[in-house]
């Protein structure tokens, strides 16, 4: 436990930093498995989640209890990750502040006493100080005041929920592949199993309590992946039909690619700019005995990989801020900034008109990204159909488990908050 917590400092200090999760705990994992201390990856992995969940809340708790600022950046982290776990009364308090005092002084023997001062301090004013939070929106929701505030304009109903979403444990979706095995036979695979699940569509389902994706049942045989609900509804809302010509054209890891080839008998080419990412289209496809031409190339002006035949349907899933599954990637709450919207919309835009001219005549173009920000999603549109007057916005019909405002998808138990926007040429 002490050990975790040193740990998983290490890895929110390199977060604070600007280093995006995964990579945090590539670096810290990787430079103690070499100092062979024993560590548990999946305990720090939950402390360090929970703990960057957490962060609004604990950097006010820290600034209410410390004067000056913290100068040693992982005696600060230590403290938010112990404040977390004693927010959580999970454990015994005794014993996160004492195995946080053995942990800071690994750090810096001098620094003990002041984290034990703090942990103890807040213990004593715990009710105080949830009282001054609760007027700090930022330390409330836990989020970047910029999120907070531009979360409740533009969604005057649906904000705390989006927020407090955010906040949770995602669902873990699993795609069942119906080319192999029917949403039936698989349930009664995961009974036999004794998994406990619920059947959200005819290819979907939600598995109650967590797993390790190598422990379900089929996924090695290729008989389920893991995609969330809102993005396995991609192939339904793009209006697929047999033998069509398609498009992915951002394609990687390839989850929509193979939920398409899932569903229908039809020809898709799968283009990805980034070269290791492409390969994961491959190994995905090849999992659950799927094809596709898969392109290592981009989509742009130029687009130089293109053979000169146009496509019935083409889907467009375009990089963005990720706004709308911040549950699963924690970090992106303290990595994005609001000027980063701009670039993003500025790529976006570029990116639906490098698409247009590879549909066909009355093919459709379905826009999708993972955010909730209009800027991304709306403005984009509306700037795309402003400029290309063969293009025409056709209304979505969703299943009804799907909660959506004018096509963006608000964040919920079974979903993430996606936005699709489906395009028709004339
Ligand atoms: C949101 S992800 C796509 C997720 C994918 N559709 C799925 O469901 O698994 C966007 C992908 O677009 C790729 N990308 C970004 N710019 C691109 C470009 N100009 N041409 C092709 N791919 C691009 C990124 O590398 C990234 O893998």
């Amino acid at each position: 436990m002490q050990n975790s917590q040193l740990l998983s400092a290490k890895v929110l200090e390199k977060l604070l930093s600007g280093s995006n999760l995964d990579k945090s705990f590539d670096v810290v994992f990787s430079s103690n498995k070499n100092n062979n201390i024993e560590i548990q990856e999946s305990q720090i992995k939950a402390l360090t989640y929970g703990s960057a969940r957490f962060l609004g809340k604990s950097r006010f708790i820290i600034n209410q209890l410390v004067k000056n600022k913290i100068e040693n950046k992982t005696v600060e982290c230590l403290i938010h990750i112990a404040l977390y776990q004693l927010s959580q009364e999970k454990f015994n308090n005794f014993t996160i502040v004492n195995q946080a005092v053995d942990a800071a002084k690994k750090i810096d023997f001098r620094k003990s006493k002041f984290v034990n001062a703090i942990l103890r301090n807040y213990l004593r004013s715990k009710d105080d100080l949830q009282e001054l939070l609760n007027q700090d929106q930022a330390a409330k929701y836990s989020y970047q005041n910029w999120w907070v505030n531009k979360v409740r304009n533009e969604f005057k109903k649906d904000w705390e929920q989006i927020l407090e979403i955010g906040n949770q444990h995602p669902p873990l979706t699993l795609r069942v592949n119906k080319k192999l095995i029917s949403i039936e036979k698989y349930s009664e695979v995961l009974m036999r199993n004794g998994i406990d699940h619920q059947i959200i569509s005819n290819t979907g389902l939600i598995i109650k309590n967590p797993l390790n994706i190598n422990d379900i049942p089929g996924f090695i045989e290729g008989h389920i992946s893991v995609q969330d609900f809102g993005a396995q509804i991609a192939t339904e809302l793009l209006d697929v039909k047999k033998e069509q010509k398609i498009l992915d054209a951002c394609a990687a890891p390839g989850g929509k690619t193979c939920n398409i080839l899932e569903s229908n008998n039809v020809a898709v080419t799968s283009l990805e700019i980034d070269e290791l990412r492409a390969n994961k289209i491959r190994e995905n496809l090849k999992r659950l005995g799927l094809e596709a031409n898969v392109i290592h190339g981009a989509l742009s002006n130029d687009n130089l990989w293109w053979d000169g035949g146009h496509f019935d349907r083409i889907l467009l899933d375009v990089p963005c801020s990720a706004s709308g599954i911040v549950r699963r990637h924690v970090d992106i709450k303290w990595l994005r900034q609001m000027h980063d919207l701009k670039k993003f919309s500025e790529k976006q835009y570029l990116l639906v008109r490098s698409a247009w001219p590879l549909l066909k005549s009355g093919g459709k173009l379905l826009y999708v990204t993972c955010s909730i920000f209009s800027d991304e999603n709306r403005d984009v549109i509306e700037r795309f159909k402003q400029e290309f007057s063969d293009a025409k916005e056709i209304d979505l019909i969703y299943p009804n488990k799907v909660k959506h405002i004018r096509n963006q998808l608000i964040p919920s138990k079974n979903h993430d908050g996606l936005f699709y926007a489906l395009l028709k040429k004339n």
